[in-house]
């Protein structure tokens, strides 16, 4: 393949409770289009359980994605044979699910005779700003989402540091277990933030776990114990008490996100210098009152802050695509072993992205 001629990549994302295809174009000077983004969100199946059931969900994607599939490729109007690779979430996520999209891939490009690319869900996430904007290397990713939240030195494709994560709930997860309790709908995080705007974040005093460390880790369980013990405390609850333990829970969340990001940005900049921008990617990052913290840290640390469209900052397959796209520009494909993988850290090579070819199914 001539190295100016665009790429066409679909991509595949199975490995949660969205069903999702994709074909995406990137061009040689390195931009990206998106021509089909098909996304079909499980909700309404694990809403009645208050958060995902890996069977329902596995089953539900060997259901759906044949017919999302069709649906992405026929909206981007081309055929399987225009395609220059197949990319898939092969981890890290509930297996069941990546097993369905995996598989999937291989049989299309076993059948198409083109190449497969077996994509980090979180890389796909921490690549994804580079598509829908010109952004260079190296920059600090925030990615806060139901199943992770991490602070990365995003240093090139395949070259990764990870600067922090949760040593226990991650921050959606958190949102949604609070809504839980409060007997809010599933998924939590859109409802506990309309339920805090119109709360007292004032009225009860919740811990900020982490706040003040050197390191950029987070630890969330504590908060929603002290906001679990608070409920039980309150009952019965009128209506306003769920909006200010919303409110107060919140706050705590967007001081421990400040505090976090900073120590990870000081981090950040002791081990690779100024970075090109603060990135947020993720579920939680569709917060507005998230967003806004965001916004007032990159100012202090006078970088840009980039936030792709919420639609891209969920789980979607043109992020996938596009993270196929990167690799495969670099020559790096993957082989018909690649195993799927519920664990996958995104810094766990620590390798160049050559030798991160040559090492991608080892476990
Ligand atoms: O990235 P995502 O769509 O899926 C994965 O988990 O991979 O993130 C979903 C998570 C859920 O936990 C949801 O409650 C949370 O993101 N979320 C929010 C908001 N919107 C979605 N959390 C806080 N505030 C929101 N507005
Ligand atoms: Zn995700």
């Amino acid at each position: 393949m001539a190295s100016d001629t665009p790429t066409l990549i679909l991509g595949i994302e199975t490995t949660c409770d969205e069903t999702a295809a994709a074909v995406v174009e990137r061009r040689a000077d390195g931009s990206g289009r998106i021509l089909s983004n098909i996304v079909r969100s499980q909700i309404a199946e694990h809403a009645p359980f208050g958060g995902v059931v890996p069977e329902i969900a596995a089953r539900a994607h060997v259901d759906m994605l044949d017919g999302i599939i069709r649906a992405a490729m026929q909206e981007a109007g081309i055929g399987f044979d225009a395609l220059d690779g197949v990319a898939a979430a092969a981890g890290p996520g509930l297996i069941g699910g990546v097993i369905v999209g995996l598989t999937t891939a291989k049989a299309i490009a076993l059948v198409h005779d083109t190449p497969l690319i077996a994509v980090n869900h979180l890389e796909a996430h921490a690549l994804t700003p580079r598509l829908t904007a010109p952004l260079a290397f190296p920059y600090c990713l925030f990615l806060a989402s139901g199943g992770h939240t991490q602070i990365v030195a995003v240093l090139g494709v395949g070259d990764y540091v990870r600067l922090g994560t949760t040593v226990d709930d991650a921050m959606g997860e958190a949102f949604d277990k609070v809504a839980k309790m409060l007997d809010l709908p599933y998924p939590g995080g859109p409802q506990v933030e309309r339920e805090a705007a119109e709360g007292d974040p004032a009225r009860f005093a919740f811990p900020r776990p982490m706040m003040g460390r050197p390191d950029a880790n987070f630890s969330l369980s504590g908060l929603k114990t002290a906001v679990r013990n608070e409920a039980a405390r309150l009952q019965p609850m009128e209506p306003q008490d769920i909006r200010d333990l919303c409110a107060g829970f919140q706050a705590a969340v967007l001081d421990v996100v400040t505090d976090r990001i900073e120590a990870g940005l000081r981090m950040f900049a002791a081990q690779f210098g100024p970075p090109q921008a603060l990135v947020a990617a993720g579920g939680v990052a569709a917060n507005r009152a998230i967003r806004d913290a965001l916004q007032d840290i990159a100012k202090r640390a006078q970088t840009p802050l980039i936030v792709p469209p919420p639609a891209l900052c969920t789980d979607n397959g043109a992020m996938i695509a596009w993270a196929g796209a990167e690799r495969l520009a670099l020559g790096l494909v993957d082989t018909m072993d690649s195993a799927p993988r519920a664990r996958w850290r995104l810094d766990e090579h620590g390798e160049t992205p050559a030798k991160f070819a040559n090492t991608r199914a080892r476990h």
